[in-house]
């Protein structure tokens, strides 16, 4: 009798069913670094029928699907750890449709998010969600994870702009949920379900965002302080002084001193930390702001204030930022991050607590993140080589007191990389049993069982 596999082969063809252990090999891995877990088929989709029929078959057999995008996801959600099929939809990658009368996009899952944002910006128009990774992660990926990024602080996170989508199902039943109005409720907003729900409950095909128009200016400054604690008290300061940036983001010591020379914007050698302070709307009155921004951080005790004069400088500001996460795991053996939330106002309580946890267990943390969210990237960087047990103690034990420390300030333990494989132990730290309940309830309605994503967000 054929298998599953042998199935799909014969429906799609050998070049997009690969099982040869050389193509698997990158899709037993993804950003995360947790590991390697090689399945034993990758499904290249290119349409809405091949998703279906490779849930259906999949379903009829029993076997695990793991859905895929770009990988660059941080807590192993796209890690296949039950083996069986990864359905990527990196070929997925079609505009469909730019609509800028009524502000919308309409998009495959395998479109790059910086694609899709150059493309509307050509048109004056701005897809706001800006992960990190946004020059290879898909729009997939970032509905799947609800992904966020600097700009989240003003606009928000990818939830706010799926209005709908098209999602197929574990057995290959296909749904339309949501809209392409600016306002609707009808009916329970499903939408919102899928979108976070780390690929546990449907693969999505088709989205439907919604797309601002393009703010006319933008002005950048790098505030420089000499302590990281002083440059968190300032977060707060800056927001008090009526200032609403788009972005503002914090880069502690640590982090600073891996990025110096290897990056095309210069950060101050010696910095104890920097702020990155974004605004966007209107020219008129922009120099204005940027003073009166410059103005909190001064005050707040900035030693040094930056402001990129230029395009150019802007761009090099923002690569800096995003080369933090690949800068630190190219550095180091091991790099555990943490993506942790607190009330913005315990900032810098939180880095407190993280200096005191890095000293207590002798580790090196590197702290850097979106502070105007509270949103903070906690990564310790370990070179020791694996496998000295004392030293794994030691690394749960710090893990463990950073998730505690979020907690005593009434933090939440995943801002937006989701909690897929590397954060389950947490999970009931932070939610109750009945509300766990409630979602694995969820969980076994879309999927009975249990083969979309196995092994991710529950414990
Ligand atoms: C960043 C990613 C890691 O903000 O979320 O750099
Ligand atoms: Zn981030």
């Amino acid at each position: 009798m054929p298998d599953v596999y042998d199935l799909l082969t014969a429906e799609l063809g050998p070049a997009r069913v690969l099982r040869d252990e050389a193509l698997l090999d990158r899709f037993a891995t993804d950003e995360s670094g947790l590991g390697r877990f090689p399945p034993e088929c990758a499904v290249l989709a290119e349409s809405r029928e091949e998703v279906e029929l490779t849930l259906r078959l999949a379903q009829e057999h029993r076997v695990a699907v793991t859905p895929r995008g770009a990988g660059s996801g941080l807590t192993g959600g796209a890690l296949p750890v039950r083996g069986g099929i990864v359905l990527s939809t990196e070929r997925m990658t079609t505009i469909r449709e730019i609509d800028p009368e009524n502000l919308i996009a309409v998009v495959e899952p395998g479109v790059i998010t910086g694609v899709l944002q150059a493309e509307v910006e050509a048109q004056g128009l701005f897809y706001p969600p800006d992960p990190a990774s946004l020059a290879m992660c898909t729009l997939g990926g970032n509905v799947a994870e609800n992904a966020g990024g600097p700009r989240a602080f003003k606009y928000g996170v990818t939830r706010e702009y799926v209005l709908g989508l098209e999602v197929v199902l574990m057995g290959g039943e296909t749904l339309r949920p949501g809209r392409r109005t600016a306002k609707g409720v009808t009916g329970y907003d499903v939408v919102a379900l899928l979108v976070g729900s780390e690929g546990t409950f449907g693969v999505a095909t088709e989205i439907t965002l919604k797309l601002l128009p393009a703010p006319r200016a933008v002005a950048t400054l790098l505030a420089v302080f000499g302590d990281v604690l002083v440059a968190g008290r300032a977060v707060t300061d800056i927001i008090h002084h009526g200032n609403r940036p788009r972005a503002l983001e914090l880069l502690d010591r640590t982090t600073i001193e891996h990025l110096s020379g290897r990056t095309p914007y210069r950060i101050p050698a010696g910095a104890g930390a920097v702020l990155i302070c974004e605004l966007d709307g209107d020219p008129e009155g922009q120099g204005a702001q940027l003073l009166r921004c410059a103005a909190a951080c001064e005050a707040a005790g900035a030693t040094e204030i930056q402001v990129a004069s230029d395009e150019r400088q802007r761009r090099d500001l923002w690569a800096t930022r995003r080369l933090a996460n690949p800068t630190l795991k190219a550095l180091h053996r091991r790099k555990i991050a943490e993506d942790i939330v607190v009330p913005r106002g315990a900032i810098p309580a939180m880095l407190q607590r993280i200096d005191e946890i890095a000293a207590t267990h002798n580790l090196v943390i590197a702290t850097y993140g979106h502070a105007g969210d509270g949103n903070l990237h906690v990564n310790l960087l370990v070179d020791d080589p694996p496998g000295d047990p004392a030293r794994e103690a030691t690394i749960g034990r710090a893990l463990d007191a950073i998730m505690r420390a979020t907690l005593d300030l009434r933090g939440t333990l995943a801002g937006e990389h989701g909690v897929g494989l590397m954060k389950q132990k947490y999970l009931p730290w932070e939610q109750a049993a009945e509300l766990i309940r409630l979602q694995r309830r969820l969980k076994r309605l879309f999927d009975p069982d249990d083969l979309l994503n196995p092994g991710k967000i529950f414990p």
